[in-house]
């Protein structure tokens, strides 16, 4: 099969591509690397001539729930129209974990790109998972007060991008199934923990100060709403296999 992979150099649309490729198919990356603008739509046409799914993985990364809607209504809502022009048969959007409980900032736009799926013509799969283990990479990165790194507070259930790549690769290769059941890691971890230990396996030496961040949606992953519930899918590698694996 031909299946276009939107945010197919990003962190985890990386491993969707990878998996599909393995599996035999063609993957086509949609980014602005490759020539395809979501947000205005240029190269998308051309992009997905002959395409029998696309996974939307794009991203942006912001705390401003005017921003991600913005994004997100309208990086997707172009992806969607472009679909039905070209006749593409299956839609597969990999959204978060418990949003419909913490529907602010960031996970705002999130909601808002279900809908844009959820009402399109084009079937589609929505596939919600938790945290990537990778999050502690990205947190650590962004997460800073001036010069000083922080680890924020928070309860996840990390899981590896790599199995949730793997996942939307096998979804996008088959019939669209609407909402799916939740994609977790294999246990709860503290974010916090999870990024101090990222900056110590990759050589910081600094003091980094467990924070409680201010925003709804810092203050509901808290209080545990980004878990998954008792029936979601696990995948298997734990956040030390995956330190281990990275270094
Ligand atoms: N991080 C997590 O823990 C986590 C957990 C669950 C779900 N998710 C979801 O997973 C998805 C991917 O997140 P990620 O962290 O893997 O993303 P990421 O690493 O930030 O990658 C973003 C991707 O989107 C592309 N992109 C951004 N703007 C674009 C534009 N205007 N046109 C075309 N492509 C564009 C980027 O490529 P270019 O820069 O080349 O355009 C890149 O390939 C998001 O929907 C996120 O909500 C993330």
């Amino acid at each position: 099969m031909r299946i276009a992979v939107a945010g197919g150099t990003g962190v985890v649309g990386r491993h969707v591509v990878e998996s599909l490729r393995d599996a035999g198919h063609e993957a086509v990356v949609l980014s602005r690397s490759t020539g395809v603008d979501l947000t205005t739509g240029a190269g998308l046409d051309a992009a997905l001539a002959g395409a029998d799914a696309i996974v939307d993985t794009a991203n942006l990364s912001t705390m401003s729930a005017d921003e991600a809607t913005r994004f997100f209504q309208t990086s997707t809502g172009n992806l969607v129209a472009a679909a039905e022009r070209a006749g593409v048969g299956h839609v597969v959007l990999l959204s978060i974990v418990g949003i419909d409980r913490m529907p602010h900032d960031y996970y705002a736009g999130k909601l808002a790109q279900e809908r844009v799926v959820e009402t399109a013509r084009v079937p589609w799969t929505i596939q919600r998972a938790t945290q990537f283990h990778e999050f502690a990479a990205q947190l650590f990165d962004a997460a800073k007060v001036g010069p000083l790194h922080i680890a924020p507070r928070a309860r996840v259930q990390p899981i590896a991008a790599r199995e949730v790549g793997a996942r939307l690769a096998a979804l996008a290769a088959g019939a669209p199934q609407g909402r799916t059941t939740d994609l977790a890691g294999p246990r709860e971890e503290r974010l916090d923990e999870m990024v101090k230990a990222y900056a110590r396996r990759t050589g910081h030496r600094g003091w980094m100060p467990a924070l409680s961040l201010p925003g709804a949606q810092m203050k509901g992953m808290r209080e545990g709403l980004a878990l998954p519930g008792p029936d979601a899918v696990l995948g298997t590698q734990t956040f030390a296999a995956w330190l281990d694996e990275i270094g």
